[in-house]
């Protein structure tokens, strides 16, 4: 399995392309299954994630091109020829489950497995299984699958999410835009990723409006042609690469960066002392001399602090002058970070849903190892501060959500390499 390894102490200036965002993409693709023309993403991120999508659309019958090095994927389905997600496909990738909405919508039936637990929470799926029953689809859940049919095509209706949830959202306006009548949701995710998709959705013929605010109506369509989208930047890289000077010192451009998809974010960055300006190509982001400032942060819902940034967050926050409240309102189990960057100096103390970061002056680089994506870009980024060397291994979790981390990094002058390992 391989590494990284991260020499630390270098400042890093210079530019980073921010790609196109593995969570907007990753909702996209299922699009395509509400079509018998093809659906043409650019734009698209090189990631893992992306590729078990690809496999899991293929098996239900669609064909998937991609082309450019796997920037641009055309997805065509000219129909479902099975519609049974299987566990094999879904336990290794949660985003699964947004093959059901669009199924169900387009055939009147659909199987797909349950994902389960993992890593960072419990993270049911009963909001997209409620909102789909809302429009009419019988479910039954049996041997790990959910069953669902609505021989009768799905039946618009109003449905209140009890709370918000991004993949719930997703799995409804799919499914609504081709469903007879009118959907409101209301309660709706606001997520870039919602609007990026309502959009694809609306090039496809679909009527959506509201997408960005609380309440979405969808007028449902007959049918859904085959269109072009470019999937958004995505904000979890660019909020990642922002904090790559923060923490090391240095200046960097990210290119294609915009600051209203990381707003919360930015505003923490910049009370902790970090500069940001925007420039014709994105975003710059600087720090000079001195210490980081403490600051506090709270998890929310876009447009609040995003959870996928809570990790990296904190590896800045263990170096600052002060005490950081940090507190995790979405994922009942997302510190396992912690442990980690204290074996690297840090002093963090775990609470139920919170965590108090005292900043050291100093991390030691050290061998660490992450159970999820955003924990361990987390530790890499405490390694490029850290002194001596840190190893994070585990690197798949990496790979599904961060395209060529080590070249992006070291093109800015970061001292940083993929060590390749066989298996013992
Ligand atoms: C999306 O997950 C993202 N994944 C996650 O990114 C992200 O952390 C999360 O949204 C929150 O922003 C993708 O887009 C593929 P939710 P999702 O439904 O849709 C609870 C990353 O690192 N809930 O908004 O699964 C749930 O347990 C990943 O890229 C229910 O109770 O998240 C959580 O506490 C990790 N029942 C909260 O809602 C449900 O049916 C929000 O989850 C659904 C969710």
């Amino acid at each position: 399995m391989d590494s990284i390894l991260v020499r630390g102490g270098q400042r890093l200036n210079g530019r980073i392309a921010i790609s196109g965002a593995k969570n907007a993409c990753l909702a996209l693709m299922p699009a395509a299954l509400l079509s018998d023309e093809p659906l043409t993403l650019t734009n698209a991120p090189r990631l893992s994630d992306i590729r078990t999508m690809t496999a899991l659309l293929e098996s239900l019958g669609c064909e998937v091109a991609a082309l450019q090095q796997g920037r641009v994927l055309v997805v065509g389905t000219e129909a479902i020829r099975d519609h049974t997600a299987d566990y094999e496909i879904v336990r290794r990738m949660r985003a699964s489950i947004l093959v059901l909405g669009p199924m169900l919508a387009r055939d009147g039936q659909a199987v797909v497995s349950l994902p389960g637990g993992c890593a960072i929470g419990a993270r049911p799926v009963d909001l997209h299984l409620a909102g789909l029953e809302a429009l009419g689809a019988k479910l039954d859940l049996r041997d790990g699958y959910v069953h669902a049919t609505a021989p009768r095509r799905l039946r618009g209706a109003t449905f209140a999410f009890p709370t918000v949830s991004v993949g719930a959202t997703e799995n409804l306006l799919m499914a609504a835009s081709l469903a007879k009548g009118t959907t409101v949701l209301k309660n709706a995710a606001r997520e870039p990723e919602i609007v990026d998709l309502a959009q694809c959705l609306r090039r496809m013929g679909a009527q959506i409006e509201g997408d960005g605010t609380e309440t979405i109506v969808i007028d449902g369509v007959e049918r859904l042609r085959g269109a072009t989208h470019p999937v958004v930047t995505d904000r979890i890289e660019l909020g990642t690469y922002m904090l790559a000077p923060a923490i090391t010192g240095g200046e960097v451009e990210l290119i294609g960066g915009r600051r209203d998809l990381v707003a919360a974010f930015a505003d923490r960055l910049e009370a902790a002392g970090v500069e940001i300006s925007e420039t014709a190509e994105g975003l710059k982001v600087s720090r000079q001399n001195g210490r980081i400032r403490a600051v506090d942060v709270v998890t929310a819902p876009f447009p609040g602090f995003p959870t996928d940034l809570q990790a990296q967050m904190m590896a800045l926050l263990t170096l600052a002058d002060g005490v950081s409240h940090l507190e995790e309102r979405i994922f009942e189990n997302r510190f396992m970070h912690a442990p980690e960057l204290s074996r690297m100096g840090a002093k963090i103390e775990v609470h139920g849903g919170g965590a108090t970061v005292t900043g050291v002056e100093r991390l030691k680089g050290a061998p660490v190892m992450a159970t999820d994506l955003r924990a361990s870009v987390s530790l890499i980024l405490a390694g490029l501060a850290a002194e001596g060397e840190t190893r994070v291994a585990r690197v798949y979790h990496l790979d599904r959500g961060y395209e060529r981390v080590e070249e992006k990094l070291s093109a800015c002058g970061a001292s940083i390499e993929r060590i390749h390992e066989r298996a013992a």
